[in-house]
């Protein structure tokens, strides 16, 4: 971070007293600092602490003459490597995806030409919100980096996530930022479909699979770890959402599809989830164990996602990837799902209860494609994320 300009817009919200200790800490790796106050910021931290700190001017004004002669708002946008907005409120991010620019640290944001970090910090409440998801969601689309915030309990007494991480946090995930090499998958589109699904037999009751999510989270996370704009479609699962990544949470394999159709166009789709083959008529209410007999389930056939995208007359990715969980005879069934689905690649791995695939944290698989079968090493799955991330950008790069 030696030597870098970071322009750290401070937002108006009660984590903004700790963006003081990250002016701190950012200068002692080595950065210069300069600050924009928003008008709520300057409610929690004085531009005088802000000024000692930084040693510089501090900014706070659109409108203001001496400001502007002396600086200029578009240049102050421009001199710096990049513009750190940290605590990011709701109404900042709120402000910044609808491309507002009524107060200066707003027009800033409209007006660099550099990257944008963002450390949100928010209420629990407001940050689950759907617009703040939504307006999280469209940032990263215009490739805005978020941080995550960090759970814990709140200067308003709730508990979760919207606490603005620690500050060694913040300075290490802006300096990674700063040293990130051009990253391959830069300007694509992908979507990855990861976890189970739950097919409801009734209200309370559910048919679903031992698919922990972890390969399809590992595999979002390594590509957007190399530059693509990831939507994760995601069953239920216990994981927390890798960062930069959009996730969209579905129960089903209907609402898994819909959620694909979406997200299209997409350049590449994986669908590295365990879909259930087979949903339930379910019944509209609970099932009672009195009503006389064994209940009987009729079964109906689901959507399969991979063979709809890989066979879509329009919007087909240019490369679309199945996964195949297989107990016996691995690299043949696979290679027959390939023909069957229409999709470009296979990775196949034995899923027998001896191999202890699904929900550790290994894997051994096998990449099948139009040119023959790799048999890879066996790996952490997050090892094989990033070899499969680094084919596919390979191969996006070749059919540009
Ligand atoms: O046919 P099978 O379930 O073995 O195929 C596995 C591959 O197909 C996986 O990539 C899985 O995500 C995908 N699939 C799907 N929709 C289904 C069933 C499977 O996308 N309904």
């Amino acid at each position: 971070m030696h030597g870098k300009r970071i322009l750290l817009i401070i937002g108006g919200g009660i984590a903004a007293y700790k963006s003081l200790d990250l002016i701190r800490r950012l200068r002692e790796r080595g950065a210069t600092v300069r600050c924009v106050l928003t008008e709520g910021g300057a409610q929690f931290v004085t531009p005088l602490s802000v000024s000692a700190l930084s040693e510089q001017p501090v900014y706070t004004d659109l409108f203001s003459l001496k400001d502007e002669t002396e600086m200029g708002h578009i240049r102050l946008s421009r001199e710096a490597d990049v513009v750190l907005v940290c605590p990011a409120t709701a109404d900042l991010l709120a402000r910044m995806a609808a491309g507002l620019a009524g107060d200066l640290a707003s027009t800033l944001l409209l007006a660099t030409d550099k990257p944008v970090l963002a450390v949100p910090a928010m209420n629990v409440r407001m940050w689950q919100h759907p617009a703040t998801r939504r307006n999280v969601a469209r940032l990263r689309e215009d490739g805005i980096a978020i941080l995550d915030p960090a759970e814990g309990p709140m200067a308003c007494g709730e508990f979760g996530p919207g606490r603005l991480p620690e500050v060694p946090d913040i300075v290490n995930w802006v300096a990674a930022r700063l040293e990130e090499a051009p990253r391959p998958l830069s300007g694509t589109k992908i979507l990855v479909t990861a976890g189970p699904t739950h097919e409801p037999i009734d209200p309370v009751r559910y048919i679903a699979n031992r698919s922990s999510g972890k390969q399809g989270y590992a595999l979002a996370e390594a590509l957007a770890r190399l530059g693509a704009s990831v939507t994760l479609v995601s069953g239920p699962t216990h994981l927390p959402t890798p960062p930069g990544v959009t996730r969209v949470n579905v129960e089903t394999a209907r609402e898994m599809a819909a959620a694909c159709q979406q997200a299209l166009p997409v350049d590449a789709a994986v669908c590295v989830a365990a879909v259930a083959d087979w949903r339930v008529e379910a019944s509209d209410q609970k099932i009672k164990k009195d009503a006389g007999g064994t209940p009987q389930l009729t079964f109906l056939e689901n959507p399969d996602i991979l063979a709809t995208l890989s066979q879509a007359a329009e919007n087909r990715p240019r490369l679309v990837v199945g996964f195949a969980a297989e107990t016996e005879n691995v690299i043949p069934h696979a290679q027959a799902k390939i023909a069957r689905k229409g999709c470009d690649w296979i990775v196949a791995n034995d899923v027998s209860p001896a191999a202890g695939v699904m929900g550790g944290e290994r894997n051994a698989v096998h990449l099948i494609t139009s040119t023959g079968v790799e048999t890879w090493p066996e790996a952490a799955k997050a090892d094989v994320a990033q070899k499969l991330a680094e084919r596919i950008a390979h191969a996006l790069a070749e059919s540009r």
